[in-house]
């Protein structure tokens, strides 16, 4: 038989590109992976990085995309064109950089657009859907081999919130037999996945914690009048005062009470939320961002409190957010009992955590395993998400 498959399962080892683009709408994580086996005793091998940072234009047009509010199916069908070619770009360039011929697959997230977790009326029925845009076949035609992309719709088909994806190759990776691991992702959003020692994939919790960066960068662009897009290393929220009366108000939150398995996303912590942060009161702008800095340190600790059955002792943490010094002095503040260590710190790369997911996701489609974490997601049962470009 000639299916392209066939040859990648004989393969002892394959190499793997994993691509994430995330909320933050920054750019593409693009990571070159060589991935052995597949299943509970998969091992992977970082070989190569490429981040390849969206100019101010591309980033524009992502978000006015995901405000749902401006663009049309024009800029939708556009949009996935040219994400579809920038990746192509980001994985060439990774390429290069690591003197690679040719990948042997390619785990593409995409971009969300939209994400609608909680059942909306439309149509005279009530649905949920998820939009990742950015064409796969672009990857497949420059670079001749299998893309997997689109993960999150299939989880959503089984009755789950498409979200969060991470968990089950957390859980392959950084599981202990001897001690609770707890993995806290600050991205656009947070996101924990609580691993208890020895743990089976069904004993895994992961949620969606509530904003990670979102509300800060879009704080930090209008207070720049848009030449920074994040507070680089903390310094404004620093030079900021926590307004106490904001704090508590931004606590009382729907979302954060919410019982797990939940998700969300830019729908919720995006513009219309900073603008009643804005609303609150006359402050200097510098005051909310550090309060919403604190807030997506205190909302993690909240949720890792009322949440985990109980407290781990070391919390990683990964994504843009660990780069945050003064996001992660709020955290260690609110969360005192537990150790907060960054994934740096372990020797690891935090930049690529999410790409290599996507890697590896990826090869468990590959091989049809199936790859969600029903317990955090919630989905009715396992699936092999992704669809498969040849
Ligand atoms: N040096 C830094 N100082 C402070 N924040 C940073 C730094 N580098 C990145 N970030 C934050 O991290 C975000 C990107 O994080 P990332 O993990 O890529 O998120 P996503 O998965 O949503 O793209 C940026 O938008 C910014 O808010
Ligand atoms: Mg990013």
């Amino acid at each position: 038989m000639n299916h392209p498959f066939v040859k990648l399962w004989a393969k002892p080892s394959r190499l793997v590109v994993g691509l994430m683009s995330g909320t933050s709408a920054d750019g593409i994580d693009a990571v070159l992976t060589r991935i052995t086996g597949s299943g509970p005793t998969t091992k992977v091998e970082q070989l190569g990085f490429h981040f390849q940072p969206f100019d101010a234009p591309t980033r524009r047009a992502i978000l006015d995309l995901c405000g749902g509010e401006t663009g049309g199916t024009r800029e939708v069908c556009l949009l996935g064109t040219h994400l579809g070619r920038l990746y192509a770009d980001a994985v060439r360039e990774l390429l290069k950089k690591t003197g690679t011929e040719q990948p042997d697959l390619i785990g593409c997230h995409g971009q969300t657009v939209y994400h609608i977790p909680e059942e909306t009326a439309y149509l005279g029925t009530t649905l949920r859907g998820t939009l990742q845009i950015g064409d796969p076949s672009y990857l497949a035609e420059e670079f001749g081999c299998p893309v997997v992309s689109d993960f999150r719709i299939r989880d959503m088909a089984a009755g789950g919130l498409g979200a969060p994806l991470v968990p089950y190759t957390e859980f392959l990776l950084y599981r202990s037999e001897i001690e609770d691991v707890a993995l806290q992702n600050i991205g656009g959003i947070g996101n924990i996945t609580l691993l208890p020692a020895g743990c089976t994939l069904d004993e895994v919790t992961a949620f969606d914690t509530g904003p990670g960066n979102m509300v800060m960068d879009e704080l930090v662009m209008r207070l720049t009048g848009g030449t920074m897009h994040y507070d680089d290393g903390g310094r404004l929220a620093a030079s900021g005062r926590v307004i106490p009366e904001l704090l508590d108000r931004m606590m009382d939150d729907p979302y954060l009470k919410r019982k797990p398995p939940k998700t969300t996303g830019r729908e919720y912590y995006g513009a219309e939320y900073v603008e009643k942060l804005l609303a609150f009161g006359d402050y200097p702008l510098v005051d909310i961002l550090a309060t919403a800095t604190a807030f997506t340190a205190r909302s993690i600790a909240w949720s890792l409190r009322r949440f985990a059955s109980r407290l781990p002792a070391r919390l990683v943490v990964a994504g843009g957010g660990s780069r945050n010094p003064t996001l992660l002095g709020f955290l260690r503040e609110a969360l005192p009992e537990v150790k907060i260590q960054t994934h740096e710190e372990l020797g690891l790369d935090s930049d690529a955590k999410e790409a290599v997911a996507f890697a590896l996701l990826a090869n468990e489609a590959l091989f049809g395993n199936c790859n969600n974490a029903p317990s955090a997601t919630g989905a009715r049962h396992p699936v092999v998400m992704g669809r498969i470009n040849l």
